[in-house]
C-alpha cells in the first residue's frame, strides 16, 4: 500500500497538561468511581488505585483529591526517595557570632549554629490538612514506604526533627491520602507490602468501556464523538477485545491529537489514520502494518 503523504501540521501548544477540571471527562462510569473513592476518603480511609499503565489512575486520584476541597499536594514515588524524603531533613545552617569588646584589649566571641528543618511533602500535608496524592508509590523502596505504616494507621509520622525537638507529628483532621500504583511486574515497581495494603481500600482498574474512552479522547483532543469512537473501536479491534481493556488511553489520545490537528487544516483519509495508528502502536510492542490497520478500519464503517 502506498504511504499517504504526511503534510505537516503544527500544534499550537502540545504541552498543555490536564488542569484540575479542564478537559477532565466525567460520565456515569467515571462518576461512579469518583463517588466510591470520595465515600472512603471522606470517612478518613486511605484509598489506592492500582492497575496497568495509562488507564486513568492518576487522573482519577487527582479528581477525587480536588473534589475533597482541600489543598492538594502531590508526591511521586521513586527508588531514590529516602526515609528523609518521607520525614523531612535538616538543611543548611545559620551561624551567628557575638563579639564582645567591652574591654578593648579583650575580645570574647560566641558562635551559635542553628540548623534549619525542612518538612517533607508528606509532613507538610499532614500538618496543614492537605490531600496528598502519592502517585506510583510502589516505585519507592519498601524502606521509605515503611514510614507510611503509622501514618495510614493512626495519622502519626515518626519525626527525627532535632531542630524543633519533635518526635512525632500528628495529622491534621482533614489530612487525606490517595495512592496509585502499577502492577509489581512492571519494571521499576516493587511489590506492595501486605502491611500497607492492609491499611487502605484498593480499587483495581481494568480499563474503561468504549464510550468512556471515546469521551476522554474527545475531551482531550477536541475530536468529534464519532471519530473518537472510531479510534477507540479500532484500538479495541487491534487488541482483539471489545473493551480494549488494558490498552493505555495514551495511545488513543495521541492518535486522536494528531488526527484532530490534521482535520483542522484538511481532511483525514483512512490511509493516513491507519499510518498514524501504525506509527503510534509499533513503538508499544504492537507490530501492525498500516495496511493491516486500514483493513480493520473498513470493518468499522
Ligand atoms: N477522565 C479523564 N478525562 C480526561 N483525560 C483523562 C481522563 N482519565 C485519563 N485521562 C488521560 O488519559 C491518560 C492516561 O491517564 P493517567 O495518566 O491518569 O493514567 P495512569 O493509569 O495514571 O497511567 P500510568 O500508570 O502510566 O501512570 C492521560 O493523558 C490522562 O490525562
Ligand atoms: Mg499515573
Amino acid at each position: 500500500m502506498p504511504k499517504p503523504p504526511l503534510t505537516e501540521v503544527e500544534a499550537p501548544n502540545p504541552w498543555l497538561g490536564l488542569g484540575p477540571s479542564e478537559h477532565f471527562f466525567e460520565n456515569e462510569e467515571i462518576d461512579g468511581l469518583i463517588k466510591r473513592g470520595l465515600f472512603y476518603a471522606r470517612a478518613g480511609v486511605p484509598i489506592h488505585f492500582q492497575g496497568p499503565a495509562g488507564l486513568g489512575k492518576t487522573s482519577l486520584a487527582l479528581a477525587i483529591a480536588h473534589k475533597l476541597g482541600r489543598p492538594v499536594s502531590v508526591m511521586v514515588g521513586n527508588d531514590w526517595l529516602d526515609v528523609d524524603d518521607m520525614i523531612g531533613k535538616e538543611v543548611g545552617q545559620n551561624t551567628s557570632s557575638v563579639v564582645d569588646r567591652y574591654i578593648s584589649r579583650v575580645r570574647r566571641s560566641e558562635q551559635q549554629t542553628r540548623y534549619a528543618w525542612e518538612d517533607s511533602i508528606l509532613a507538610e500535608a499532614m500538618e496543614k490538612g492537605h490531600t496528598l496524592v502519592y502517585d506510583e508509590f510502589t516505585r519507592s523502596s519498601a524502606k521509605a514506604n515503611g514510614i507510611l505504616l503509622s501514618v495510614l494507621e493512626e495519622g502519626v509520622l515518626i519525626s527525627t526533627d532535632q531542630v524543633n525537638q519533635r518526635t512525632t507529628l500528628h495529622a491534621h483532621p482533614e489530612f487525606r491520602i490517595i495512592l496509585t500504583s502499577n502492577p509489581h511486574d512492571y519494571s521499576g515497581v516493587n511489590a506492595t507490602p501486605d502491611a500497607l495494603l492492609d491499611r487502605m481500600v484498593t480499587f483495581t482498574l481494568d480499563g474503561y468501556g468504549v464510550e468512556t474512552r471515546a469521551g476522554i479522547i474527545a475531551a482531550r483532543t477536541g475530536l468529534d464523538a464519532e471519530m473518537s469512537q472510531r479510534i477507540v473501536r479500532l484500538l479495541a479491534l487491534l487488541h482483539d477485545t471489545e473493551k480494549a481493556g488494558h490498552a493505555s488511553l495514551r495511545a488513543g489520545i495521541l492518535i486522536a491529537r494528531v488526527a484532530a490537528l490534521r482535520l483542522r487544516s484538511g481532511t483525514l483519509s483512512d490511509a493516513l489514520l491507519a499510518q498514524i495508528t501504525a506509527d503510534v502502536m509499533n513503538g508499544r510492542g504492537q507490530e501492525f502494518t498500516a495496511g493491516q490497520i486500514a483493513k480493520q478500519l473498513t470493518k468499522l464503517t
